[in-house]
């Protein structure tokens, strides 16, 4: 089967339906996800804050994103897998960015790169579109570069903020991305970029106006809890259910309940005997 390909999103700009996109960072998610029939799936730098337990997505290196996007791949047949660029390996030089972005497809067999930034980044983008390598973009709040825009907090409400963002998103567009992803921004900045783009938008926090969606696959399932934004919905909390699962599994060993006879196997009784016998020579 073959999969979504940067053409097929683009067309859906006008086509519908809308997109959507989780992300996922091993093989098991990202089988769940392709046969819930989601379009893309990105491996996000998120990774770092909700799978390897750092504070920010800064301290996440090429070999963790490399080595996480080479499991989802093999979970992943019809969804389009996008490899997300961390901090520091676009940013150094156009010839680095290239070479980091190649390795997402040559070696853990992405479809596209993400990356974040705006007029800042259009020259990469450039470079590796005419590298033949499909890029989304990513304006608003970069959560990469957080700690510069005063914190995880709604970018683009006042003139100059709007305006900065508005222009970030035309300069990804024109450098050549598939598409964009608007991170946290009010409804009608998101509104007005996605009807002057002719790529689509996929917000997070960005309101309904975008042609797409996306969420942090453990935000929504319930499984980061150190803290939940504003922006997303939970559509099951399987945190709670995982706790209660292993407190019974707790209480059925301690208890003398587990594993029970369907949970063993049985056979080799004759061997047990023999040895038991002749264990019971052995010290007479
Ligand atoms: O890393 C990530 O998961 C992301 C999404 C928030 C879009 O960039």
């Amino acid at each position: 089967m073959a999969r979504i390909t940067p053409v097929d999103i683009r067309q859906r700009k006008t086509t519908g339906p809308k997109l959507t996109m989780l992300t996922a960072y091993d093989f098991s998610f990202a089988q769940l996800i392709d046969q819930s029939g989601i379009d893309m799936i990105l491996v996000g730098d998120s990774l770092g804050m909700v799978v390897l337990g750092y504070d920010s997505t800064v301290p996440v290196t090429m070999e963790e994103m490399l080595h996480h996007c080479k499991a989802v791949n093999r979970g992943v047949k019809s969804a389009m897998v996008i490899g997300d660029m961390p901090f520091m390996s676009y940013q150094v030089s156009e010839e680095e960015a290239v070479r980091n972005a190649g390795r997402f497809l040559k070696e853990a067999g992405c479809d596209a790169v993400k990356l974040e930034g705006g007029v800042n980044v259009a020259n990469v983008i450039e470079k590796l579109v005419a590298a033949g390598i499909p890029v989304m973009g990513h304006v608003g709040l970069t959560p990469q570069t957080a700690s510069s825009l005063g914190g995880f907090k709604v970018q683009g409400k006042d003139m100059d903020a709007a305006k900065r963002i508005y222009h970030d998103a035309i300069a990804v567009e024109k450098a050549g991305a598939f598409s964009i992803v608007l991170e946290c921004v009010p409804t009608e900045l998101a509104g007005l970029i996605t009807e002057t783009l002719s790529i689509p938008t996929i917000g997070i926090g960005a309101g309904p106006k975008c042609d797409g969606q996306v969420l942090v696959t453990h935000d929504m399932i319930g499984l980061f809890e150190k803290f939940t934004p504003k922006f997303v919905k939970q559509y099951v909390n399987l945190s709670a259910q995982i706790k209660d699962g292993f407190a019974a599994f707790k209480q059925d060993v301690e208890a003398g309940e587990f594993p029970s006879n369907k949970e063993s196997f049985s056979g080799g009784e004759e061997a047990v005997l023999a040895i038991r016998s002749a264990k019971n020579c052995a010290k007479t």
